[in-house]
């Protein structure tokens, strides 16, 4: 099978990784990639919303099956797009369609969703700026700290915990009135707060059926103790150690049951991931988000865990026989550790040289990279996250440990990575 691969972050780089051990896997393109994507397969420089220059390349290069890893190409249509051209239909399509994607394209859309099909979630209301003044009144009411959200998209932006009213009537107005995210915030979702530990879980559905392909915890802030501002991800680990068996149970039975029932009984059409961000309230799974595509880092111990072949699970997606899947996994845990520029999530230098990748000797650790670039014979920093390396141990700690060792070695300018990724399970 030829596939094509869109994206250009670690997830990417994993998903590359492990879809290229599959015998399924003839040949392998990623657009547009990055320095590690291109060991696995052909990196080709086409943006991941460019609808028509991906589907040339489809067409060039006789692909049979399309993967996508960001949100953006999901939210903006690409499986109906490949669904209504005659000349793309035959092409295997891993993700949902548009209106599917909305479970997190809106948050609006998501919450309502919960809502239908009985799923635990934390209240809320929503508002746009025809009902401005009854937010400003629900929030002067609603307990604190108070959460809010713009429906759309807004680059893992979009989400506020304000701990005052002053902040929380600040930040409605900058979404509602000043347009903060444009179109995406011209709704905002005010939600109560969670209290518990987060953790996601990832399952792959043909919108009837669905298989758990893994979990993790991610660690969201910069800053060592989960201080300072969020990031995308500074680092996860998988299992995680409190998803027993009870709890896994009480997760499939009233979370992820009901939605893909919920999928199939409002016909939304689905072939993709679902990644179900939970939180764990003394014990009691709540949905705080889903997102219609796997997590980054979270793809990067969840592949590494994965023993069953990950293009055989996209073939029996399409074809109807997910539900047959044996699933395995490898009996260690994983921990990723991830480099980033120095001055994210602020502002940040790119095309910096990174130096120690070539010397490696790499035993029980895989180097994927996030942001970076190849020029010349050189890899370069070209984003904020810019690597990440993940390890096997037998437990967390000692993955841990050993993703640090291997990071010792790896320099670039200004290079910071949190060195207490996994410090609860200790
Ligand atoms: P999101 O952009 O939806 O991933 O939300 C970002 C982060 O905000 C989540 O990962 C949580 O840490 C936090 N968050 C979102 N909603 C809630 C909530 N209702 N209660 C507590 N924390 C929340
Ligand atoms: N690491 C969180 C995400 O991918 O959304």
């Amino acid at each position: 099978m030829n596939i094509l691969l869109l994206g250009s972050g670690g997830r990417e780089h994993a998903l590359a990784w492990k879809m290229s051990k599959s015998h399924h896997c003839d040949n392998l393109f990623i657009a547009p990639g990055n320095a590690g994507t291109s060991q696995f397969g052909k990196n080709i420089e086409i943006s991941v919303t460019d609808f028509e220059g991906i589907k040339e390349l489809c067409l060039a290069e006789k692909i049979n099956m399309l993967v996508v890893g960001p949100e953006e190409p999901l939210v903006k249509g690409i499986y109906d797009f490949f669904q209504k051209d005659a000349a793309l239909q035959h092409i295997i399509v891993v993700a949902p369609s548009a209106e599917a994607a909305q479970l997190e394209g809106s948050k609006a859309f998501s919450k309502k969703f919960m809502q239908r099909h009985h799923i635990p979630t934390a209240g809320y209301a929503e508002f746009t700026h025809d009902t401005f003044e009854e937010g400003k009144k629900y929030i002067s009411q609603h307990s604190l700290p108070v959460v809010l959200k713009a429906d759309g998209l807004a680059a893992g932006k979009g989400v506020v915990i304000a701990v005052s009213y002053e902040e929380a009537l600040n930040v409605f107005e900058e979404m509602i009135i000043n347009k903060q995210f444009g179109e995406a915030s011209s709704k905002v979702v005010i939600e109560e707060f969670l209290q518990g530990i987060e953790v996601s879980v990832f399952v792959l559905t043909d919108g009837e059926v669905y298989q758990i392909i893994g979990h993790a915890k991610d660690y969201k802030r910069i800053g060592e103790g989960d201080t300072g501002l969020n990031t995308g991800g500074m680092g996860c680990v998988s299992p995680v150690p409190f998803m027993d068996e009870t709890f896994m149970q009480k997760v499939e039975e009233k979370i992820i049951k009901p939605t893909v029932n919920g999928l199939s009984k409002e016909n939304l059409n689905y072939h993709g991931f679902i990644f179900f961000g939970l939180m764990n309230t003394n014990g009691e799974p709540y949905v705080i988000e889903y997102n219609c595509r796997m997590g980054d880092p979270e793809t990067e111990v969840v592949m590494p865990l994965l023993q069953t072949d990950i293009v055989g699970l996209f073939a029996a997606m399409d074809n109807g026989t997910l539900v047959d899947a044996n699933i395995e996994f490898y009996p260690q845990s994983c921990a990723t550790v991830m480099a980033v520029s120095g001055g994210y999530p602020g502002e940040y230098k790119k095309h910096l040289r990174i130096s120690g990748l070539a010397d490696l000797q790499l035993e029980d650790s895989i180097v994927f990279h996030a942001g970076t670039k190849q020029i010349n014979d050189e890899v370069v920093t070209n984003g904020g996250r810019v690597l990440t390396v993940t390890s096997y141990g037998n437990n967390i700690t000692e993955a841990v440990i050993k993703s640090k060792k291997v990071l010792e070695q790896i320099s670039f300018e200004g290079m910071n990575y949190r060195k207490d990724i996994g410090y609860e399970f200790v």
